[in-house]
């Protein structure tokens, strides 16, 4: 059973609430909220008998004792008071949203001595929720018998000092929700779904919140020159896109940031083929272009006061009659020409031409680029930080405090002129692939090409965009990475 959660903002909860949840310091005896939910004393008794201290996000589940309006409680764990931070109480929702199961009225109390539930607790708690909540079963036909597959409405009211603070700062909870949830469902699409052309019908959707979308077809691209984007695609039946997302929320004048997503939506490597094992993985190849659309949802669901761009380079990477080759030249938009060693390092040939025309088209005063570029930052960083790369200290470190504060973390990683000599071309300018060693350093240097002397940043987030292992607020294989991060980078830096 999946569950849609309703959720509402009071100062008490109502009496017919099905499930309470309360949460607990550890070291705070009893369980905080007992006098109103259990009235007779007994999660004390249950607390000691289950050994439950209160350990972050631990959980102590109990059927409510006779006289209480609830059904059943659950207790959270909240760790030490002194250690709680924001991000905390996202996970705080989604340990909820597990403990939920087939209640449909949900009560949620903090009464935990030295903690005021404000208005954004609240709102985080919501939002842990609302990510913990999403699934992909879409093409789950058969119902399991322990899987019920209806979708049933759970009424959650989160008990807060500040009703009216929370639900406004709902508001962009539910954008921030929205946005991730979206970019999660376009990574886990299966690759015959969502190819170029029915991403960009996606990205158009987004119209309806006021952003305006423009898509570029081959036609377009072949005149603006972009000749390394188009080697990657020439292999696919399946014709490429680049589509063009504008946010107007900040003043006319104001020069935009600009995001630009690797979208490949099936990558075989090519004619540099890739071996069978996993390669069903390679259909979440265009989760840098899944975050950046999930970011410009997200940005004009909550009407942010910036004016943002997300560009979003829609290609497959396919080997046939027609494919590109090992010793290819293609010219780039840019001018400088690029001899294809590996067929299969196809996201930079991509990001290079939209990084080229992003740059050109709007002078950006930023531009971050997201890409599941490299194996080679698995090996460095696994799952657990996306690598950082950038020409500029400033937006390094904001984007390392963003990290931080959303919990999608990165690691900065080198750039120099050393680094950049290895992927000089023997017959061109420049070479795709400077070999296994130091592999996502060189995919940076090819693409700090094309960036002039805009601040740049590249998140190589081939580790997080998948596969990360599941966690309090997701449980989807496609993570949206990257939305909330970059959410958090505007609000903290770009917005008037
Ligand atoms: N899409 C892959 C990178 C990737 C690997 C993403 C694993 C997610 C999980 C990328 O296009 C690629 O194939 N990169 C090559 C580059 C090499 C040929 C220089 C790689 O990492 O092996
Ligand atoms: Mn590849
Ligand atoms: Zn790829």
């Amino acid at each position: 059973m999946s569950a849609k959660y309703q959720i509402s903002f009071a100062k008490a909860a109502r009496a017919e609430d099905g499930l309470a949840i309360l949460l607990k310091l550890s070291g705070d005896q009893p369980p905080a909220g007992a006098a109103e939910v259990d009235p007779a004393g007994v999660l004390v008794k249950a607390a000691n008998v289950a050994e439950f201290t209160g350990k972050s996000m631990s959980v102590l589940d109990i059927v409510a004792p006779h006289g209480s309006s609830f059904d059943r409680i659950a207790v959270i764990g909240l760790g030490k008071p002194a250690a709680l931070v924001s991000h905390d109480w996202l996970r705080v929702g989604g340990v909820a949203a597990g403990a939920v199961r087939t209640a449909s009225e949900v009560a949620i109390h903090v009464d935990a001595p030295g903690i005021v539930m404000d208005g954004e607790k609240a709102a985080n708690v919501a939002l842990g929720m609302l990510l913990r909540a999403y699934s992909f079963d879409n093409y789950k036909t058969k119902k399991k018998d322990d899987d019920d597959k209806t979708v049933k409405t759970v009424n959650v009211t989160i008990v807060t000092a500040d009703p009216a603070a929370a639900k406004a700062a709902f508001v962009a909870a539910q954008a921030v929700a929205d946005g991730v949830n979206l970019a999660r469902e376009l990574v886990n699409l299966p690759p015959n779904v969502l190819g170029p052309v029915e991403f960009a019908d996606k990205a158009k959707e987004l119209t309806k919140l006021g952003v305006e979308v423009e898509i570029l077809t081959e036609k377009d691209m072949k005149k603006l020159g972009m000749g390394a984007l188009l080697g990657v695609a020439q292999g696919s039946v399946k014709p490429p896109r680049i589509a063009v997302m504008h946010w107007k929320g900040g003043k006319s004048k104001e020069q935009p940031v600009a995001f630009v997503g690797k979208g490949v939506t099936f990558d075989t490597g090519g004619i540099s083929i890739k071996p069978g094992a996993s390669m069903e993985d390679m259909k979440g190849d265009m989760g840098g272009a899944a975050a950046v659309t999930g970011l410009m949802y997200t940005l004009a669901a909550r009407k942010a006061k910036v004016n943002a761009i997300g560009i979003i380079g829609l290609v497959e990477n396919m080997p046939d009659g027609n494919a590109q080759r090992p010793g290819d030249i293609v010219t780039s938009m840019s001018g400088q020409t690029i001899e294809i060693i590996n067929t299969d390092a196809e996201g930079r040939l991509v990001l290079c031409d939209a990084l080229w025309y992003t740059k050109e088209t709007y002078k950006p005063r930023f531009m971050i680029n997201l890409a599941t570029l490299t194996g080679a930052i698995l090996v460095a960083l696994g799952n657990l930080h996306a690598g950082l790369f950038s020409n500029n200290d400033e937006l390094a470190g904001q984007l390392l405090a963003a990290g931080e504060e959303s919990q999608e973390k990165l690691w900065r990683m080198p750039l120099s002129k050393d680094y950049d000599k290895i992927i000089d071309s023997r017959f061109a300018d420049m070479k795709n692939s400077g070999g296994r060693h130091a592999g996502s350093i060189t995919a940076a240097q090819f693409l700090a090409r094309f960036v002039g002397d805009t601040p740049w940043a590249h998140l190589d987030i081939a580790g997080t965009a998948m596969g990360s292992p599941s966690s309090e607020i997701n449980q989807s294989w496609g993570s949206g990475y990257g939305v909330r991060l970059l959410d958090q980078l505007v609000r903290d830096n770009f917005e008037a």
